[in-house]
């Protein structure tokens, strides 16, 4: 969030970011733990995982799982998927109250279970369930409340998918939200094939003086700079690339700065590393952690120079005495980290992209 003298980038509601990047919503890490590493290194505002509404408004572990943000931890966006708009809205009204600074909308997620209800990417094709959803979420938070919805460009590729994804976009602004964030492909796509970044810079064209926040294929600094500079988007939502590289945000800024940048040094790393456990451990317990935070340590090991075999050791991590021990035999004494292989980052999805 920026001082009066420092430039703008983007405004959600009443919070100003003075650098473009966000930290996305990603289902199994963007805990606490993982927004907070982030902050300390330059990210500007971070996201939840998807949560389910009914989970929250049902009480008990759900809602105190979900319920976890502390004071380091904003502006933060909790961000809900549900299917009914009165439990979307006692759901969002869970989230303010509980401290979020945003609510955000899940019309975007591809996953779908044989239990599933029609949520998250299904609503680009349900305009009606879409539009009720929005307009009860709005009528039960105080107007100053800012809530944005997170889509994906259409649910396919017809012209009818198209004219929906605008028709909830039309109706997002009428009701008074804030942003949208769009990922450029579509739900029956999932993760294969590339993000449409075009479709990103047709958005941003239509809406000039609504922001918009972009997603897809931000696997590296230069490709968040890439992306804004190509679509101009006002934020851009670092999901992948952000796994075990709490480094990006700050990595991204420099380059708008025109400055140079190199990879962690391996007591940066260590430090990274070190937190990360830290933090989840105060918040899920050690097994739990070791198991959340484990598969992190496989991202992070992308940076070491013997990143295969430092990989292989935090897989086998399952307690707080094993992290440490793999932090004291790779990362004792300091050297230059290494950039990752190009695409490493998406590995966290099994699919191929196919460009
Ligand atoms: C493992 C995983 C979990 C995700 N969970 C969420 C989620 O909970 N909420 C959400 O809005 N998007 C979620 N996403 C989507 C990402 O936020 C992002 O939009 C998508 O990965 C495209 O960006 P990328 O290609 O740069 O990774 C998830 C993606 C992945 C790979």
């Amino acid at each position: 969030v920026t001082g009066d003298n420092r430039r703008v980038s983007a405004r959600i509601g009443t919070f100003a970011f003075d650098r473009p990047f966000c930290q996305a919503g990603l289902a199994g890490y963007s805990d606490r733990a993982m927004r907070v590493v982030a902050r300390r290194r330059g990210c500007p505002y971070a996201v939840t995982e998807a949560l389910y509404d009914i989970l929250l408004v049902n009480g008990g572990a759900g809602l105190r799982q979900a319920i976890d943000v502390n004071d380091e931890d904003h502006p933060v966006a909790g961000q809900i998927i549900g299917a009914e708009p009165a439990t979307m809205a006692r759901a969002a009204q869970l989230l303010h109250g509980a401290g979020y600074d945003v609510v955000d909308l899940n019309f975007a997620c591809p996953v779908r279970k044989v239990s599933d209800m029609a949520r998250g990417g299904i609503m680009l094709q349900d305009v009606p369930r879409a539009v009720a959803i929005l307009k009860a979420v709005r009528d039960a938070l105080p107007p100053a409340a800012a809530t944005t919805v997170s889509l994906r460009r259409g649910f396919d590729d017809s012209g009818e998918s198209e004219e929906r994804f605008h028709a909830i976009v039309e109706a997002a602004w009428g009701y008074g939200y804030h942003a949208i964030r769009v990922h450029g492909r579509t739900v029956t796509q999932k993760y294969v094939g590339r993000s449409r970044w075009d479709f990103l810079k047709r958005v941003k064209e239509r809406w000039p003086d609504r922001t918009i926040l972009g997603s897809g294929d931000v696997f590296t600094a230069e490709d968040a700079v890439r992306m804004q500079a190509e679509t101009g988007v006002d934020l851009v939502w670092i999901a992948r690339g952000a796994i075990g590289n709490p480094w990006i945000f700050d990595q991204a800024a420099r380059l708008l700065r025109g400055e140079a940048i190199a990879p962690p040094t391996l007591h940066e790393q260590r430090a990274a590393l070190a937190e990360h456990f830290a933090e989840a451990m105060a918040i899920h317990g050690e097994a739990l952690a070791a198991r959340r935070v484990r598969k992190m340590g496989i991202k992070y090991s992308r940076f070491h120079p013997e990143a295969a075999a430092v990989k292989s050791e935090f897989i086998q991590v399952v307690s707080l005495a094993d992290w440490r021990a793999v932090l004291e035999r790779h990362y004792a004494a300091d050297a230059r980290g290494v950039w990752p292989a190009p695409d490493a980052a998406d590995e966290v999805t099994s699919s191929r992209r196919s460009a």
